[in-house]
């Protein structure tokens, strides 16, 4: 079959054979298939679906696309996290040091912010020195040493994913199942890890807004990794708010240390926990029940604390911003926005408070766009507490005082205040094990 023959077959339902996939990822991405074709094959994907030995294709193709980590060099179980994406998402930089510091290690790529959504990469890059590009070698000596590294994504692997996504973002067909299944699933299955736990978000600020998409896309990825080998769990949870209170790279690097001293916001907190448990449970250490109480030991006692101040040492970075945050820098300018009336707060759409972050400074209109780290928000009022007219929802904080204005607008009209209270769904809305 041509292109041609596999793009018609598709568009008219048919199924593609693993060899079909196959040759469509080598050729892409060795820059045989043109993106005319490719944006083509993509959009009847999106409207005709693809099978779950489909999906599983793309995936296994994406991952061979280029180099697979071999972690065997490193004692131990490996165990990788992986979220979806959100706006006040920092559980990787409370979770990775809790896992490590119990003897699992944790060897994780991570990505930066795009659009609405931050990025881990970027967060730990506000901390002075920290380096996210480590060569091969420097990567695993870390994990050796400290049990975790958290590196940007390396140039070789899943190349057919990176071009795929950014064909994607344009093309309108990121919000595809098979297509985000294979993405995500290709890019953990290249990690190399044994055991892999995935935070599938649900809500206004994610790519599946509903709890049944969201499941269906999480038990898919449960499948696939099992099917390759691994160790998985999925935990669906909620992203219809932003996560914590603090929105923006360094103010989330500050409340991530808050929550690693066990004073953090207790959303944030219960998310973080229930994440670090199961990783431990996919490392092999006991039933869940005691997975949960080992994590929670170990954010008490200060030892995961220590992990992150050991990883950010090891990467460069200075140690002494860990153990007291006033050191970071802060944004010149900071301007509350106040409640409008009185009331129950019912509404704080995370997709538009990330938006008024980022327009703030905290992430990138454009991909080569530079990064404010001290810019961002700190939420004072989430959904199903109460405020008076006057009282500070947000606090803005910025370097560019030009933009708080359109800011300020944007977070009160995406925040509702009613004179009932609301009852908020349970933050963790599904476990899918297998
Ligand atoms: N995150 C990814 O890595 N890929 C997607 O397609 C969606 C979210």
């Amino acid at each position: 079959m041509t292109m041609y023959d596999i793009i018609k077959h598709k568009r008219d339902g048919g199924v593609l054979s693993d060899q079909q996939i196959r040759k469509v990822i080598e050729g892409y991405t060795r820059g045989e298939i043109p993106d005319y074709q490719m944006s083509a094959l993509l959009m009847a994907i999106f409207y005709k679906g693809m099978t779950f030995e489909e999906t599983a294709s793309l995936t296994y193709a994406i991952r061979d696309s280029g180099d697979v980590m071999d972690l065997s060099s490193i004692a131990g179980v490996k165990v990788d996290k992986h979220s979806s994406g959100g706006v006040g998402d920092k559980t990787t930089l409370v979770v990775a040091p809790i896992v490590a510091s119990l003897g699992a290690k944790v060897a994780k790529m991570s990505g930066r912010g795009l659009g609405h959504t931050g990025g881990t990469v970027d967060k730990l890059e506000s901390i002075p020195g920290f380096r996210t590009s480590l060569s091969g070698e420097e990567f695993f000596d870390v994990v050796r040493r400290v049990g975790v590294a958290v590196v940007g994504q390396s140039g070789d692997l899943a190349p057919a994913d990176k071009k795929l996504y950014a064909l994607r973002d344009v093309t309108a067909t990121v919000d595809s199942k098979p297509l985000i299944v294979s993405s995500i699933m290709g890019k953990k299955l290249a990690g190399g890890a044994d055991g892999i736990v995935l935070d599938v978000k649900t809500g206004s600020g994610s790519f599946m807004k509903t709890v049944e998409d969201a499941k269906e896309l999480a038990a898919m990825m449960v499948a696939i990794g099992h099917t390759a080998g691994k160790r998985m769990v999925a935990l669906v949870t909620d992203m219809d708010i932003p996560l914590g209170h603090a929105v923006g790279n360094s103010l989330e690097v500050v409340e991530a240390i808050a929550t690693l001293k066990g004073q953090g916001p207790q959303d944030l907190t219960d998310v973080c926990l229930e994440l670090a448990a199961n990783m431990l449970f996919v490392a092999g250490r006991g039933e869940i029940d005691a997975c949960r109480a080992l994590a929670k030991e170990a954010l008490h006692s200060g030892q995961a604390l220590n992990t992150l101040a050991a990883m950010v040492k090891a990467q460069g970075g200075d140690p002494a911003y860990i153990y007291d945050t006033e050191l970071f820098a802060k944004a010149t300018h900071a301007r509350d926005v106040l409640a409008p009336r009185s009331g129950y707060v019912v509404k704080v759409d995370a997709e538009e408070y990330g938006l008024a972050a980022l327009s703030l400074g905290a992430g990138r209109l454009r991909k080569e766009d530079a990064i404010d780290p001290s810019s961002g928000l700190i939420i004072h009022v989430k959904p199903g507490e109460y405020v008076q007219a006057g009282q500070p929802l947000v606090t803005m904080h910025t370097n560019r005082p030009i933009f708080l204005a359109d800011a300020e607008e944007r977070l009160l009209a995406a925040t509702e205040i009613a004179d009932d209270n609301i009852t908020r769904r349970p933050l963790v809305l599904d476990r899918i094990v297998v």
